[in-house]
């Protein structure tokens, strides 16, 4: 998991980071990255990487095969470790806590955002690590020899682009639609707010009925900026004496989707389902939906007689599955050069800047986490 990342954080150098960075990218071309192309890309002298390799492999963040030739591939950790070097050289985050949640696709992690300009109160987040196309490295090598072209790459892709998916539609829906708000996206992974209150799931309601009506208020509202959650339940909704947020996007579909009706039905289900079954509320499911459906199309008609023009953060079109991520998956053919200086993102390996951002170590205990917190809270500087 990635504890096993963030143990071995500290260790890792800027050098470390370049040899992470060259295998991630060897892995669009080659299965199994040879050392002479991680060599190409890092420029680090061969006698001095095998060294490093060999500790990384050690550290469990690398795996070396040496059939059919000697090669590498990163672990989920080593691209955990890459996405929150990222984060920390961005100052998206300056210490991560405890895990608080394993999702069927994710884990996710406390975490603080400094304030910025070092005035304010730091403020408390969660990364979110996608686990998409998580498969264990057994299975992996079982069926090496049935994966085609790419396919040694698809967990990368997998949990990257539910990642993307996530953050894009987060970023336009909030703040509309009640949710955390996201603050920066690298990788597979999402720094945003720390959810208010509890879990629906977990939760007794005092006020059931109030709390029904309010999710059923975001449901319209999403719809009526053409999107439908796809995946809502009580495990994907926060209560808390302000209100209700809804997480967990990166499933979401759009009206246009073949399926939209019943996918939107199953999610208002869900939700009635829990409040009948924990509460006895009855509402009708048809009368709910044609309420959701009428109100949405009001919406949009008042927010066009309103002038108040979205570009550019009005109704979402679908994104296209296919299309590649920002820096680039695809490329047909491996061309040297594309191993060369433009692949290479500066930000993240400059060894100098990043010594006084690292990640202390006893941040990453829980309760050192909170005394940090509130030592950066009583100096009020973070
Ligand atoms: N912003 C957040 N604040 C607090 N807890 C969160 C947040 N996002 C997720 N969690 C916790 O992590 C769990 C898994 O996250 P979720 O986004 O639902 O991913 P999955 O797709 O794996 O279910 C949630 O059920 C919740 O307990
Ligand atoms: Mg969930």
């Amino acid at each position: 998991m990635i504890d096993e990342a963030l143990r071995v954080f500290n260790e890792l150098d800027s050098r470390d980071f370049r040899i992470l960075t060259g295998i991630e990218t060897g892995m669009k071309y080659f299965e199994w990255v040879p050392i002479e192309e991680i060599n190409k890309y890092t420029r680090i002298p061969f006698e001095k990487l095998e060294y490093k390799l060999k500790k990384l492999v050690r550290n469990k963040l690398v795996v070396r095969t040496t059939q059919p030739y000697e090669g590498f591939q990163i672990y989920f950790e080593a691209y955990d470790a890459l996405a929150l070097n990222a984060f920390v050289k961005r100052k998206s985050i300056s210490a991560i806590g405890d895990e608080i949640g394993v999702g069927k696709e994710s884990v996710i992690y406390e975490a603080i955002l400094p304030p910025e300009l070092a005035i304010g109160e730091p403020v408390p987040v969660v990364i979110k690590f996608h686990r998409e196309g998580r498969t264990s490295f057994k299975q992996i090598k079982r069926v090496r020899d049935h994966l085609g072209d790419r396919e040694h790459f698809s967990w990368i892709y997998a949990a990257r682009l539910a990642a993307q998916r996530e953050y894009g539609i987060m970023t336009t829906l909030y703040p509309e639609v009640s949710m955390p708000k996201p603050f920066d996206h690298n990788r597979h992974a999402i720094v945003m707010e720390l959810a208010k209150g509890s879990l629906l799931s977990k939760t007794r309601l005092l006020d059931p009925q109030w709390y029904l009506d309010e999710i059923l208020k975001q449901i319209k509202i999403t719809y009526s900026l053409g999107v439908i959650h796809a995946d809502l339940s009580e495990y994907n909704v926060f209560v808390s004496e302000e209100g209700v947020q809804l997480i967990d996007w990166p499933q979401y579909i759009t009206p246009e989707h073949p399926h939209a009706d019943e996918i939107l039905e199953r999610d208002v289900s869900n939700i009635l389902t829990h409040f009948f079954r924990k509460y006895g509320i009855k509402r009708e499911l048809d009368e709910t939906i044609r309420e959701i459906k009428s109100q949405a199309g009001k919406n949009a008609e008042d927010r066009n007689e309103g002038g108040e023009s979205r570009s550019g953060k009005g109704t979402v079109e679908e994104l296209d599955l296919e299309e590649t991520p920002e820096e680039g998956f695809e490329g047909d053919v491996f061309q040297e050069e594309d191993f060369e200086a433009q692949d290479f993102e500066a930000e993240e390996f400059e060894a100098e800047d990043f010594g006084a951002e690292k990640i202390n170590i006893e941040d990453l205990d829980a309760r050192d986490f909170k005394k940090a917190a509130s030592k950066k809270d009583a100096s009020g500087k973070g």
